[in-house]
């Protein structure tokens, strides 16, 4: 008998963005935790790195484009009962708002806000969330902090979908089914250097984190795993800020 309620044994949980960063830690730390895991992204060799990570843990890898319709429709169909979905597929672009055009903020909306959105709709409609279920949305500070310049309309994005969080929570509790976010503070993922800020304005920034650093991966995969099990089957609704002590 499990008596760790913190274990994912028995529990099958689907990882969006699972090929890089904080959706990969967050398949390793899954599989860890005893769940089978379903994996999807884009880069198929990078999701073969997640899978030879988490090796027989990894019930099915499902690449998926996931702001086209086609594509969320077919991962939906491939999808079995699920006890719980971490919605980690996102981007983000220092972008100033004089160099930004109405086209990048769609499509900045579309992966961050109207995907995940699409993805919950139609897993709860087609009834693959199973009563119990855990759905974790990361979301950012940046929702709610100018943490850094030229991120408003991604810190929109994730503003926008820490409110949906909310009204979902509500929504999906008739099911007992459980929406949370997280929001993580810089996380040092290739994310953050495929921008343009440098490197030294990064370790700059990093010295504004009251516990002295960028996250790892690895501290939002174990928030993640916490909102996913029955250590935290009384929560719904709420936004986990892990963030180094940066919002205080
Ligand atoms: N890193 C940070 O400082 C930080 C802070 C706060 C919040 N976040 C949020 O955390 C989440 C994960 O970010 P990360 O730092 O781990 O970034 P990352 O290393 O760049 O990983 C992003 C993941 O999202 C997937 N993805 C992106 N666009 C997609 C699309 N249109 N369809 C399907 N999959 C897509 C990528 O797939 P491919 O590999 O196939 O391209 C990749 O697996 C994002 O939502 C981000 O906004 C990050």
């Amino acid at each position: 008998m499990n008596n760790n309620p913190f274990s994912l044994v028995g529990k099958t949980i689907l990882v969006t963005g699972a090929s890089s960063g904080i959706g990969q830690a967050t398949a390793v730390a899954c599989a860890a935790m005893g769940a089978r895991v379903i994996i999807t992204g884009r880069n198929p060799e990078r999701l073969q790195q997640t899978r030879d990570r988490i090796e027989a843990q990894c019930e099915a890898i499902i690449p998926a484009e996931l702001t086209q319709k086609e594509d969320v429709e077919n991962l939906v169909k491939s999808l079995p009962p699920l006890d719980g979905a971490v919605m980690c597929a996102g981007n983000s672009t220092t972008l100033p708002l004089q160099f930004g055009t109405r086209e990048k903020f769609d499509e900045m909306f579309d992966v961050n806000f109207f995907a995940p959105v699409e993805l919950m709709r139609l897993m709860y409609k087609k009834k693959v969330l199973q009563k119990n279920a855990s759905v974790v949305l990361i979301a950012s500070i940046g929702g709610t902090h100018s943490f850094m310049p030229g991120n408003g309309v991604y810190g929109a994005s994730k503003a926008a979908l820490n409110s949906f969080m909310k009204y979902a929570a509500r929504e999906f509790a008739s099911r007992k089914v459980r929406v949370n976010s997280i929001c993580p503070g810089m996380v040092d993922t290739p994310l953050i250097h495929r921008g343009t800020i440098t490197e030294e304005q990064l370790a700059e920034d990093a010295k504004r984190y009251p516990l002295g650093r960028y996250g790892q991966p690895e501290d939002i995969a174990n928030g993640a795993v916490y909102l996913l099990s029955d250590a935290s089957s009384w929560l719904t609704g709420h936004d986990l800020v892990i963030d180094g002590g940066f919002s205080i």
